[in-house]
Protein backbone atom coordinates (compact mmCIF):
# COMPACT_ATOMS: atom_id res chain seq x y z
CA UNK A 1 0.00 0.00 0.00
CA UNK A 2 1.23 3.62 -0.83
CA UNK A 3 2.87 5.66 1.47
CA UNK A 4 1.74 9.09 1.76
CA UNK A 5 4.19 11.92 2.92
CA UNK A 6 2.80 14.56 4.53
CA UNK A 7 3.82 16.90 1.35
CA UNK A 8 1.70 14.64 -0.27
CA UNK A 9 -1.10 14.84 1.97
CA UNK A 10 -1.42 18.71 2.53
CA UNK A 11 -0.80 19.82 -1.24
CA UNK A 12 -3.09 22.41 -2.15
CA UNK A 13 -5.41 22.06 -5.39
CA UNK A 14 -4.69 24.34 -7.89
CA UNK A 15 -5.95 23.38 -11.40
CA UNK A 16 -8.64 20.85 -11.50
CA UNK A 17 -6.99 19.26 -14.58
CA UNK A 18 -4.39 17.97 -12.16
CA UNK A 19 -7.03 15.55 -10.71
CA UNK A 20 -8.56 14.54 -14.26
CA UNK A 21 -6.50 11.82 -15.37
CA UNK A 22 -6.74 10.54 -11.10
CA UNK A 23 -11.03 10.73 -12.02
CA UNK A 24 -10.41 8.93 -15.43
CA UNK A 25 -8.47 6.04 -13.98
CA UNK A 26 -10.82 6.13 -10.85
CA UNK A 27 -13.93 6.42 -12.66
CA UNK A 28 -12.70 3.22 -14.35
CA UNK A 29 -12.92 0.97 -10.86
CA UNK A 30 -15.85 -1.94 -11.11
CA UNK A 31 -16.16 -1.16 -7.10
CA UNK A 32 -17.83 2.43 -8.15
CA UNK A 33 -21.59 2.53 -6.77
CA UNK A 34 -24.19 3.30 -8.64
CA UNK A 35 -26.84 4.75 -5.96
CA UNK A 36 -24.81 5.98 -3.28
CA UNK A 37 -23.06 9.47 -3.23
CA UNK A 38 -19.22 9.01 -3.38
CA UNK A 39 -16.41 11.59 -4.20
CA UNK A 40 -14.74 12.15 -7.81
CA UNK A 41 -11.06 11.19 -6.86
CA UNK A 42 -9.90 10.31 -3.49
CA UNK A 43 -10.95 10.28 -0.12
CA UNK A 44 -14.36 11.03 1.20
CA UNK A 45 -15.53 11.19 4.96
CA UNK A 46 -18.26 12.98 6.73
CA UNK A 47 -21.12 14.02 5.25
CA UNK A 48 -22.55 17.67 6.92
CA UNK A 49 -24.45 21.02 6.13
CA UNK A 50 -27.75 18.93 5.17
CA UNK A 51 -30.16 21.14 4.73
CA UNK A 52 -33.47 22.14 2.55
CA UNK A 53 -32.79 25.52 1.15
CA UNK A 54 -33.57 27.28 -2.02
CA UNK A 55 -35.48 24.54 -3.31
CA UNK A 56 -33.37 21.45 -2.86
CA UNK A 57 -31.29 19.49 -0.54
CA UNK A 58 -27.74 21.14 0.06
CA UNK A 59 -25.56 18.59 1.42
CA UNK A 60 -21.83 18.84 1.62
CA UNK A 61 -18.75 15.87 2.71
CA UNK A 62 -15.13 15.95 3.61
CA UNK A 63 -13.01 15.37 0.75
CA UNK A 64 -9.02 15.14 0.40
CA UNK A 65 -8.93 15.13 -3.25
CA UNK A 66 -5.47 13.22 -3.90
CA UNK A 67 -5.77 9.48 -2.94
CA UNK A 68 -7.19 7.36 -0.06
CA UNK A 69 -5.73 9.10 2.57
CA UNK A 70 -6.89 11.25 5.59
CA UNK A 71 -4.94 14.77 4.29
CA UNK A 72 -5.85 17.73 3.23
CA UNK A 73 -9.91 18.45 3.90
CA UNK A 74 -12.29 20.39 1.31
CA UNK A 75 -15.81 20.53 1.50
CA UNK A 76 -17.14 19.14 -1.67
CA UNK A 77 -21.08 20.14 -2.46
CA UNK A 78 -23.66 18.16 -3.74
CA UNK A 79 -27.53 18.65 -4.38
CA UNK A 80 -30.82 16.74 -4.83
CA UNK A 81 -34.54 17.22 -5.18
CA UNK A 82 -35.50 13.75 -3.77
CA UNK A 83 -32.74 13.05 -1.70
CA UNK A 84 -32.15 9.99 -4.40
CA UNK A 85 -30.45 11.23 -7.61
CA UNK A 86 -27.78 13.97 -6.61
CA UNK A 87 -25.65 16.00 -8.85
CA UNK A 88 -22.31 17.13 -8.09
CA UNK A 89 -21.94 20.96 -7.61
CA UNK A 90 -17.68 20.81 -7.37
CA UNK A 91 -15.84 22.12 -4.34
CA UNK A 92 -17.43 24.89 -2.05
CA UNK A 93 -14.78 25.39 0.93
CA UNK A 94 -11.21 25.24 -0.17
CA UNK A 95 -8.30 25.33 3.01
CA UNK A 96 -6.33 29.00 2.83
CA UNK A 97 -3.27 28.67 1.10
CA UNK A 98 -1.92 31.67 3.28
CA UNK A 99 -1.38 29.84 6.68
CA UNK A 100 -5.06 30.93 7.50
CA UNK A 101 -7.29 29.83 9.97
CA UNK A 102 -8.07 26.91 8.04
CA UNK A 103 -4.78 26.26 6.44
CA UNK A 104 -4.37 22.29 7.10
CA UNK A 105 -8.33 21.84 6.58
CA UNK A 106 -11.64 23.11 6.21
CA UNK A 107 -13.22 20.55 8.63
CA UNK A 108 -16.75 19.21 8.96
CA UNK A 109 -19.70 21.28 10.70
CA UNK A 110 -23.12 22.23 9.86
CA UNK A 111 -25.30 24.90 7.50
CA UNK A 112 -28.39 26.95 8.18
CA UNK A 113 -30.03 28.71 5.71
CA UNK A 114 -31.61 32.43 6.05
CA UNK A 115 -33.18 33.97 3.59
CA UNK A 116 -31.34 33.77 0.49
CA UNK A 117 -28.14 32.85 2.01
CA UNK A 118 -26.99 29.73 3.80
CA UNK A 119 -24.66 29.87 6.67
CA UNK A 120 -21.94 27.55 6.73
CA UNK A 121 -20.06 26.75 10.34
CA UNK A 122 -16.72 24.56 9.82
CA UNK A 123 -13.62 23.85 12.21
CA UNK A 124 -10.53 25.45 10.77
CA UNK A 125 -7.90 22.76 11.02
CA UNK A 126 -4.71 25.34 11.76
CA UNK A 127 -1.29 23.71 11.97
CA UNK A 128 1.76 25.96 12.80
CA UNK A 129 4.93 25.87 11.75
CA UNK A 130 6.08 22.88 14.38
CA UNK A 131 2.48 20.89 13.32
CA UNK A 132 0.66 21.83 16.37
CA UNK A 133 -2.93 21.86 15.92
CA UNK A 134 -4.83 24.37 16.62
CA UNK A 135 -8.53 24.71 16.50
CA UNK A 136 -11.38 27.49 15.21
CA UNK A 137 -14.52 27.80 14.28
CA UNK A 138 -15.40 29.81 11.30
CA UNK A 139 -18.06 31.06 9.21
CA UNK A 140 -18.91 31.16 5.63
CA UNK A 141 -21.85 32.44 4.04
CA UNK A 142 -22.78 31.06 0.64
CA UNK A 143 -25.43 33.28 -1.93
CA UNK A 144 -27.90 31.31 -4.30
CA UNK A 145 -25.30 32.21 -6.75
CA UNK A 146 -23.06 29.51 -5.23
CA UNK A 147 -20.11 31.48 -4.53
CA UNK A 148 -19.12 31.26 -0.64
CA UNK A 149 -17.44 34.05 1.07
CA UNK A 150 -15.51 33.26 4.25
CA UNK A 151 -15.31 35.56 7.19
CA UNK A 152 -12.54 36.77 7.48
CA UNK A 153 -12.04 36.24 11.34
CA UNK A 154 -13.21 32.95 13.02
CA UNK A 155 -16.15 33.29 15.65
CA UNK A 156 -13.97 32.04 18.05
CA UNK A 157 -11.17 29.68 18.73
CA UNK A 158 -10.37 26.48 20.91
CA UNK A 159 -11.39 27.03 24.75
CA UNK A 160 -8.25 26.90 26.47
CA UNK A 161 -9.46 24.29 29.26
CA UNK A 162 -9.71 21.78 26.90
CA UNK A 163 -7.31 20.29 24.51
CA UNK A 164 -7.14 20.86 20.49
CA UNK A 165 -9.50 18.27 19.68
CA UNK A 166 -12.52 20.96 19.41
CA UNK A 167 -14.66 20.29 16.31
CA UNK A 168 -17.65 19.80 14.11
CA UNK A 169 -19.93 22.47 15.24
CA UNK A 170 -23.28 21.91 15.03
CA UNK A 171 -25.95 25.09 14.79
CA UNK A 172 -29.30 24.65 15.69
CA UNK A 173 -32.19 26.92 16.57
CA UNK A 174 -34.18 25.24 19.41
CA UNK A 175 -37.48 25.49 19.79
CA UNK A 176 -39.09 28.61 22.36
CA UNK A 177 -35.27 30.51 22.48
CA UNK A 178 -34.21 33.12 21.09
CA UNK A 179 -30.44 32.12 21.09
CA UNK A 180 -28.55 30.08 18.86
CA UNK A 181 -26.93 26.76 19.76
CA UNK A 182 -23.84 25.85 18.43
CA UNK A 183 -22.63 22.46 19.98
CA UNK A 184 -18.66 21.48 19.59
CA UNK A 185 -17.42 17.59 20.00
CA UNK A 186 -14.46 17.91 22.16
CA UNK A 187 -11.74 16.37 24.71
CA UNK A 188 -11.08 16.97 28.50
CA UNK A 189 -7.65 17.62 29.28
CA UNK A 190 -7.48 14.08 31.28
CA UNK A 191 -8.73 12.49 28.03
CA UNK A 192 -12.30 12.02 28.02
CA UNK A 193 -14.93 12.67 25.15
CA UNK A 194 -17.39 15.83 26.04
CA UNK A 195 -19.46 18.31 24.20
CA UNK A 196 -18.81 22.10 24.42
CA UNK A 197 -22.11 24.47 24.46
CA UNK A 198 -21.98 27.96 22.54
CA UNK A 199 -24.48 30.49 22.27
CA UNK A 200 -24.86 34.00 20.66
CA UNK A 201 -28.10 36.09 19.76
CA UNK A 202 -26.78 36.68 16.53
CA UNK A 203 -25.88 33.74 13.80
CA UNK A 204 -22.49 36.15 12.82
CA UNK A 205 -22.06 37.55 15.75
CA UNK A 206 -21.32 37.43 19.86
CA UNK A 207 -21.14 33.42 20.12
CA UNK A 208 -19.75 32.88 23.64
CA UNK A 209 -19.35 29.60 25.78
CA UNK A 210 -22.18 28.63 27.69
CA UNK A 211 -20.59 25.81 29.27
CA UNK A 212 -19.94 21.98 28.89
CA UNK A 213 -22.70 19.67 28.21
CA UNK A 214 -23.74 17.42 31.35
CA UNK A 215 -24.77 13.60 30.79
CA UNK A 216 -25.21 11.84 33.57
CA UNK A 217 -23.46 8.76 33.24
CA UNK A 218 -21.11 9.33 30.25
CA UNK A 219 -18.86 11.40 31.69
CA UNK A 220 -16.04 8.93 31.36
CA UNK A 221 -17.08 7.16 27.49
CA UNK A 222 -14.46 7.47 24.96
CA UNK A 223 -11.57 9.87 24.92
CA UNK A 224 -13.18 12.22 22.29
CA UNK A 225 -16.50 12.54 21.27
CA UNK A 226 -16.31 13.77 17.10
CA UNK A 227 -19.45 15.13 15.23
CA UNK A 228 -22.56 15.55 17.77
CA UNK A 229 -25.91 16.56 17.23
CA UNK A 230 -28.81 17.09 19.79
CA UNK A 231 -31.84 16.64 17.59
CA UNK A 232 -35.65 16.36 18.78
CA UNK A 233 -37.55 13.70 17.03
CA UNK A 234 -41.40 12.34 18.13
CA UNK A 235 -41.20 14.74 21.07
CA UNK A 236 -37.87 13.09 22.50
CA UNK A 237 -34.46 14.66 22.40
CA UNK A 238 -31.44 12.24 20.82
CA UNK A 239 -28.04 13.37 21.53
CA UNK A 240 -26.03 11.72 18.17
CA UNK A 241 -22.48 11.26 18.83
CA UNK A 242 -19.30 9.46 17.62
CA UNK A 243 -16.86 8.12 21.06
CA UNK A 244 -13.98 7.25 20.34
CA UNK A 245 -11.46 4.96 21.51
CA UNK A 246 -13.45 2.72 23.23
CA UNK A 247 -14.37 -0.79 22.56
CA UNK A 248 -17.69 -1.85 23.28
CA UNK A 249 -19.69 -5.27 23.50
CA UNK A 250 -20.24 -6.64 20.10
CA UNK A 251 -18.26 -4.42 18.49
CA UNK A 252 -15.22 -6.28 17.46
CA UNK A 253 -12.42 -4.57 17.56
CA UNK A 254 -13.97 -1.35 16.28
CA UNK A 255 -12.46 1.72 18.27
CA UNK A 256 -14.86 4.15 16.89
CA UNK A 257 -18.50 4.18 17.23
CA UNK A 258 -21.21 6.04 15.84
CA UNK A 259 -24.64 5.80 18.30
CA UNK A 260 -27.40 7.88 20.28
CA UNK A 261 -28.70 8.01 24.04
CA UNK A 262 -32.24 9.33 23.80
CA UNK A 263 -32.78 11.51 26.78
CA UNK A 264 -34.02 15.18 27.56
CA UNK A 265 -32.39 18.06 26.80
CA UNK A 266 -32.62 20.98 29.77
CA UNK A 267 -30.85 23.99 27.91
CA UNK A 268 -31.42 26.10 31.35
CA UNK A 269 -28.78 23.50 32.72
CA UNK A 270 -26.82 22.39 29.58
CA UNK A 271 -27.74 18.83 31.29
CA UNK A 272 -29.15 15.96 29.17
CA UNK A 273 -30.65 13.36 31.32
CA UNK A 274 -30.34 9.84 29.28
CA UNK A 275 -33.40 7.85 29.50
CA UNK A 276 -31.75 4.59 28.92
CA UNK A 277 -28.28 3.68 27.11
CA UNK A 278 -25.80 4.47 24.12
CA UNK A 279 -27.08 2.79 21.74
CA UNK A 280 -25.04 2.66 18.37
CA UNK A 281 -26.85 3.65 15.54
CA UNK A 282 -25.66 0.60 12.97
CA UNK A 283 -24.70 -2.23 13.51
CA UNK A 284 -22.74 -3.43 10.19
CA UNK A 285 -18.80 -2.59 10.05
CA UNK A 286 -18.46 0.82 8.48
CA UNK A 287 -21.13 3.25 8.97
CA UNK A 288 -19.45 6.85 11.08
CA UNK A 289 -20.33 10.56 11.26
CA UNK A 290 -23.67 10.93 10.68
CA UNK A 291 -25.85 13.87 10.10
CA UNK A 292 -29.46 14.90 10.27
CA UNK A 293 -31.14 17.30 8.07
CA UNK A 294 -31.24 20.57 9.77
CA UNK A 295 -34.61 22.40 8.89
CA UNK A 296 -37.39 19.43 8.50
CA UNK A 297 -41.09 20.14 9.22
CA UNK A 298 -42.18 17.12 9.83
CA UNK A 299 -41.15 16.54 13.62
CA UNK A 300 -41.84 13.15 14.28
CA UNK A 301 -39.07 12.53 12.29
CA UNK A 302 -35.68 12.94 11.17
CA UNK A 303 -33.52 12.06 8.34
CA UNK A 304 -30.08 10.74 8.61
CA UNK A 305 -26.77 9.88 6.36
CA UNK A 306 -24.45 8.66 7.32
CA UNK A 307 -20.40 7.72 5.79
CA UNK A 308 -20.21 4.57 4.84
CA UNK A 309 -16.73 4.24 6.20
CA UNK A 310 -13.98 4.28 9.53
CA UNK A 311 -11.35 6.07 10.86
CA UNK A 312 -8.44 3.98 11.00
CA UNK A 313 -9.40 1.78 8.62
CA UNK A 314 -8.31 1.25 5.03
CA UNK A 315 -10.01 -0.18 2.33
CA UNK A 316 -9.69 -2.52 -1.28
CA UNK A 317 -9.88 0.98 -3.61
CA UNK A 318 -7.45 2.56 -1.11
CA UNK A 319 -5.24 1.07 -4.07
CA UNK A 320 -7.13 2.92 -6.49
CA UNK A 321 -6.74 6.12 -5.49
CA UNK A 322 -10.13 6.57 -4.14
CA UNK A 323 -12.28 5.41 -0.67
CA UNK A 324 -15.44 5.64 0.96
CA UNK A 325 -19.43 6.83 0.30
CA UNK A 326 -22.60 7.69 1.96
CA UNK A 327 -24.98 5.61 3.30
CA UNK A 328 -28.80 5.99 1.68
CA UNK A 329 -30.31 8.41 3.30
CA UNK A 330 -33.10 6.96 6.04
CA UNK A 331 -35.83 7.95 8.08
CA UNK A 332 -35.91 8.08 11.77
CA UNK A 333 -38.59 7.64 14.15
CA UNK A 334 -38.55 7.22 17.68
CA UNK A 335 -40.25 3.55 19.30
CA UNK A 336 -40.50 2.20 22.54
CA UNK A 337 -36.78 3.60 23.79
CA UNK A 338 -35.17 3.13 19.90
CA UNK A 339 -34.71 4.94 16.82
CA UNK A 340 -36.13 3.02 14.36
CA UNK A 341 -34.63 3.59 10.66
CA UNK A 342 -36.30 3.18 7.37
CA UNK A 343 -34.97 4.03 4.01
CA UNK A 344 -36.79 6.78 2.77
CA UNK A 345 -39.67 5.99 0.80
CA UNK A 346 -38.20 7.95 -2.20
CA UNK A 347 -35.86 5.22 -2.81
CA UNK A 348 -38.36 2.95 -4.26
CA UNK A 349 -38.58 5.00 -7.48
CA UNK A 350 -35.25 3.63 -8.04
CA UNK A 351 -36.57 -0.01 -8.68
CA UNK A 352 -37.00 -2.03 -11.92
CA UNK A 353 -39.43 -4.81 -12.71
CA UNK A 354 -39.67 -7.12 -9.65
CA UNK A 355 -38.08 -10.91 -9.67
CA UNK A 356 -39.84 -13.41 -7.39
CA UNK A 357 -36.70 -15.71 -7.15
CA UNK A 358 -36.87 -18.93 -6.12
CA UNK A 359 -34.80 -20.95 -3.28
CA UNK A 360 -31.60 -22.18 -4.59
CA UNK A 361 -28.98 -19.94 -6.44
CA UNK A 362 -30.11 -17.01 -8.08
CA UNK A 363 -28.66 -14.02 -10.08
CA UNK A 364 -27.36 -10.85 -8.03
CA UNK A 365 -27.71 -7.63 -9.75
CA UNK A 366 -24.74 -5.19 -9.07
CA UNK A 367 -27.57 -2.81 -7.96
CA UNK A 368 -30.58 -4.34 -6.44
CA UNK A 369 -32.92 -4.45 -3.25
CA UNK A 370 -34.13 -7.94 -1.88
CA UNK A 371 -37.10 -7.70 0.26
CA UNK A 372 -37.83 -11.14 1.95
CA UNK A 373 -40.95 -11.86 4.39
CA UNK A 374 -39.82 -14.65 6.97
CA UNK A 375 -41.90 -17.45 8.87
CA UNK A 376 -40.29 -18.01 11.96
CA UNK A 377 -37.61 -20.45 12.06
CA UNK A 378 -33.78 -20.01 10.83
CA UNK A 379 -32.87 -17.80 7.84
CA UNK A 380 -29.56 -17.37 5.82
CA UNK A 381 -29.38 -15.38 2.74
CA UNK A 382 -25.91 -15.63 1.38
CA UNK A 383 -25.20 -12.56 -0.69
CA UNK A 384 -22.16 -12.89 -3.88
CA UNK A 385 -21.70 -16.57 -3.48
CA UNK A 386 -20.10 -18.52 -6.32
CA UNK A 387 -21.50 -20.84 -8.88
CA UNK A 388 -21.22 -23.53 -6.51
CA UNK A 389 -22.97 -21.78 -3.83
CA UNK A 390 -19.93 -21.34 -2.02
CA UNK A 391 -18.75 -18.35 0.00
CA UNK A 392 -20.10 -14.66 0.31
CA UNK A 393 -21.01 -12.59 2.51
CA UNK A 394 -23.62 -14.85 5.09
CA UNK A 395 -26.58 -12.71 6.87
CA UNK A 396 -28.19 -14.80 9.09
CA UNK A 397 -30.88 -15.52 11.53
CA UNK A 398 -30.45 -18.18 14.67
CA UNK A 399 -34.40 -18.73 15.75
CA UNK A 400 -33.11 -20.53 19.05
CA UNK A 401 -30.28 -17.86 19.98
CA UNK A 402 -32.72 -14.89 18.60
CA UNK A 403 -30.08 -13.27 17.17
CA UNK A 404 -29.12 -12.19 13.43
CA UNK A 405 -25.53 -11.89 12.32
CA UNK A 406 -23.46 -10.67 9.46
CA UNK A 407 -20.34 -12.95 8.74
CA UNK A 408 -18.22 -11.05 5.74
CA UNK A 409 -15.32 -13.57 6.26
CA UNK A 410 -16.83 -15.85 3.45
CA UNK A 411 -15.88 -12.97 0.64
CA UNK A 412 -12.55 -13.40 -1.52
CA UNK A 413 -11.12 -9.82 -0.55
CA UNK A 414 -11.44 -9.78 2.85
CA UNK A 415 -9.89 -6.50 4.80
CA UNK A 416 -9.72 -4.55 8.29
CA UNK A 417 -9.46 -7.79 9.68
CA UNK A 418 -8.38 -6.09 13.24
CA UNK A 419 -12.12 -5.30 13.25
CA UNK A 420 -13.90 -8.87 13.15
CA UNK A 421 -15.58 -10.06 10.70
CA UNK A 422 -19.07 -10.86 11.58
CA UNK A 423 -21.42 -8.51 13.64
CA UNK A 424 -24.59 -9.41 15.38
CA UNK A 425 -27.84 -8.05 16.94
CA UNK A 426 -30.56 -10.48 19.12
CA UNK A 427 -33.68 -10.26 17.73
CA UNK A 428 -35.97 -11.06 20.74
CA UNK A 429 -39.56 -11.03 18.65
CA UNK A 430 -37.39 -12.99 16.32
CA UNK A 431 -37.41 -11.94 12.41
CA UNK A 432 -39.90 -11.09 10.51
CA UNK A 433 -38.75 -8.84 7.64
CA UNK A 434 -35.48 -7.71 5.92
CA UNK A 435 -34.88 -4.96 3.16
CA UNK A 436 -31.03 -5.32 1.91
CA UNK A 437 -30.12 -2.94 -0.58
CA UNK A 438 -26.58 -3.95 -2.76
CA UNK A 439 -24.50 -1.67 -4.89
CA UNK A 440 -21.52 -2.07 -6.50
CA UNK A 441 -19.36 -2.26 -3.19
CA UNK A 442 -21.57 -1.99 -0.56
CA UNK A 443 -24.37 -3.93 1.03
CA UNK A 444 -27.33 -1.89 3.60
CA UNK A 445 -29.79 -4.18 5.70
CA UNK A 446 -32.56 -3.06 7.28
CA UNK A 447 -33.95 -6.13 9.65
CA UNK A 448 -37.75 -5.77 10.68
CA UNK A 449 -38.95 -2.11 9.03
CA UNK A 450 -35.97 -0.35 10.80
CA UNK A 451 -35.03 -2.10 14.04
CA UNK A 452 -31.87 -2.60 13.47
CA UNK A 453 -29.50 -1.51 10.21
CA UNK A 454 -25.99 -3.19 9.16
CA UNK A 455 -24.29 -1.16 6.69
CA UNK A 456 -20.81 -2.88 5.27
CA UNK A 457 -18.76 -1.87 2.05
CA UNK A 458 -17.99 -5.39 0.67
CA UNK A 459 -15.40 -5.73 -2.90
CA UNK A 460 -17.16 -8.97 -4.98
CA UNK A 461 -15.34 -10.11 -7.51
CA UNK A 462 -16.31 -11.55 -11.13
CA UNK A 463 -17.26 -14.85 -9.92
CA UNK A 464 -19.42 -13.51 -6.64
CA UNK A 465 -22.21 -12.85 -8.38
CA UNK A 466 -24.93 -14.62 -7.04
CA UNK A 467 -27.16 -15.41 -3.75
CA UNK A 468 -29.02 -18.03 -2.23
CA UNK A 469 -31.76 -17.88 0.74
CA UNK A 470 -32.31 -21.02 2.77
CA UNK A 471 -35.79 -20.83 5.31
CA UNK A 472 -38.92 -20.17 5.17
CA UNK A 473 -38.73 -16.83 3.00
CA UNK A 474 -40.95 -15.10 0.50
CA UNK A 475 -38.43 -13.56 -2.08
CA UNK A 476 -38.97 -10.13 -3.90
CA UNK A 477 -35.78 -8.45 -6.26
CA UNK A 478 -35.29 -5.09 -8.10
CA UNK A 479 -32.81 -4.16 -10.09
CA UNK A 480 -32.34 -0.62 -9.20
CA UNK A 481 -31.36 2.11 -11.91
CA UNK A 482 -28.42 4.48 -11.33
CA UNK A 483 -28.54 7.65 -8.87
CA UNK A 484 -25.37 9.19 -8.77
CA UNK A 485 -23.88 11.09 -11.60
CA UNK A 486 -20.31 10.76 -11.12
CA UNK A 487 -19.62 13.58 -12.91
CA UNK A 488 -16.14 15.29 -12.87
CA UNK A 489 -16.84 18.56 -11.21
CA UNK A 490 -14.25 20.28 -9.06
C1 LIG B 1 -14.80 12.55 11.78
C2 LIG B 1 -13.77 13.66 11.65
C3 LIG B 1 -14.27 14.96 12.25
C4 LIG B 1 -13.45 15.97 11.52
C5 LIG B 1 -13.35 15.38 10.14
C6 LIG B 1 -12.08 15.66 9.41
O1 LIG B 1 -14.63 11.56 10.85
O2 LIG B 1 -12.56 13.27 12.26
O3 LIG B 1 -14.18 15.03 13.65
O4 LIG B 1 -14.04 17.23 11.50
O5 LIG B 1 -13.50 13.97 10.30
O6 LIG B 1 -12.15 15.18 8.11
Amino acid sequence: MKEWTREERYRYLKDPQELYELYQRVSKSVYRQTFHVQSVTGLMNDPHGFVWHDNQWHLFYQWCPWGAVHGLKHWYHIVSRDLVSWKNLGVCLLPDQNDGYDNKGVYSGSAMPIGDKMYLYYTGNHRDADWKRHAYTCLARLGNDGWPEKYPLPLFGSHPNYTEHQRDPKIMKVEGRDEYYMIIGAQTKDLRGCILVYSSPDLQHGWSIAGELNVPGFSDFGDMWECPSIEHIGGHDVLLLCPQHITLPGRGGTQNHNGYILGTMDWDTLTFTPDGQFHVLDFGFDSYAAACANNIEDTDKAILIAWMGLPDVSYPTDDEDWAGCLTLPRELTVRGRRLIQQPLPELKKLRGEKIITNKGVNPLPKACEIELDCRPGDVAVKLFTSENGEGGMLVSFDEAKKEISVDRSGMTNRFNLSEGEVRTRPLENGLSHLRIFVDSSSVEIFVNDGDAVFTSRCFPTKEEHLFTTEGETFVRLWPLKAAVKDSFLI
